[in-house]
């Protein structure tokens, strides 16, 4: 049984800052938690103009908020506003998540964090394998410097070759010894698949309404590979279907979402937040059923 509170003059306040946020489940998952661990705390989502970020940071001081998440499209934006960034996120160039301490932001990022945490479950030992990343935005930024840091072979492919060479180049500046990272055009996938241990999908495709989609032919894969989908909506895209129907070990991209709000509050709590539950209701408002 779920103890309800009542929000009062007491309660601690978390939120979402991004454009849109209004098909987000992070306070969904966040409010969940709350009520589950019986704290007096609501998480809201803030749909921030862009001429405005600036002032909705301050706001997150002003308010006394704890904690926020960032999302789409301030993830890079918001660092010039914090005071202070940890690592990993800093060379990322990217925050999903901050910590009101004592009135300072402290930037993280806990999209790249999940991303490890997730394949370690499945792989034990992650040196030497080769990876393959679908994609050069944003997250692909983030898992290829998680991948990196792992000592994981990575190769990068995108439609636009010249953004995987950029975003390679300027993740490598940040290493002292450069790590060796290849770009194959998306046509010669087909002929290089078998060599990767690890396929992860970073792009859009195969995501509602275009869930008919693959990032890559799916034909090539085989039982010997892990395929990761970034993509969570729908809940299991046709490129996981097809990976667990050849026998492929999956992570789904939910998995990654509720991972990612796992690690946030817990860097805003410091408590250990109920991720079964999480999951659970993430992956039953995906499934469009009833939430209870
Ligand atoms: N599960 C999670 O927790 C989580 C977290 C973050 C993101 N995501 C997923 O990751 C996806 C990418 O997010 P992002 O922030 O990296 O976006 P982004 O910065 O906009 O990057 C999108 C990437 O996908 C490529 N792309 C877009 N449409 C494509 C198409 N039709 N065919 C081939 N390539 C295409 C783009 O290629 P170009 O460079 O050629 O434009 C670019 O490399 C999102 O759709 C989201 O589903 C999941």
């Amino acid at each position: 049984m779920i103890k309800e509170q009542i929000p009062d003059a007491e309660t601690d306040l978390y939120c979402l800052i991004g454009n849109p946020v209004s098909h987000s489940l992070s306070p969904l998952m966040h409010n969940y938690a709350f009520r589950k661990l019986g704290l007096n705390a609501v998480y809201l989502a803030f749909n921030v103009q862009k001429n405005k970020l600036q002032e909705a940071v301050e706001g997150l001081k002003a308010f006394n908020i704890k904690g926020a998440n960032v999302t789409i499209p301030y993830k890079t934006s918001v660092i010039k506003h914090l005071d202070s960034v940890e690592d990993t996120a800093r060379i990322i160039g990217a925050v999903n998540t901050i910590k009101n301490r004592d009135g300072a932001l402290i930037g993280y990022n806990t999209d790249c964090s999940a991303f490890i945490e997730l394949l370690k479950e499945k792989l034990n030992n992650l040196k030497g394998l080769n990876a393959l990343i679908i994609g050069a935005g944003g997250v692909a930024r983030a898992i290829l410097y998680g991948l990196i840091e792992n000592n994981v072979n990575v190769t990068v492919t995108n439609r636009n070759t010249d953004k995987a060479e950029s975003l390679i180049e300027d993740l490598k500046k940040q290493f002292k010894v450069k790590p060796e990272c290849n770009i194959i055009r998306l046509s010669d996938v087909k002929n290089e698949i078998s060599k990767f241990q690890i396929i992860i999908n970073a792009t859009p495709v195969g995501m509602t309404p275009n869930m008919n989609e693959t990032p890559v032919n799916t034909d090539y894969l085989t039982s010997k590979m892990l395929v990761f989908d970034t993509v969570y909506n729908p809940l299991e895209t046709i490129l996981i279907k097809k990976a667990k129907r050849i026998g492929c070990q999956v992570i789904e991209g939910y998995r990654m979402l509720v991972k990612q709000g796992v690690l946030a509050f817990k860097i805003w709590t410091s408590l250990q937040p109920p991720a079964e539950d999480m999951e659970r209701i993430v992956y039953l408002k995906l499934k469009g059923e009833r939430i209870e």
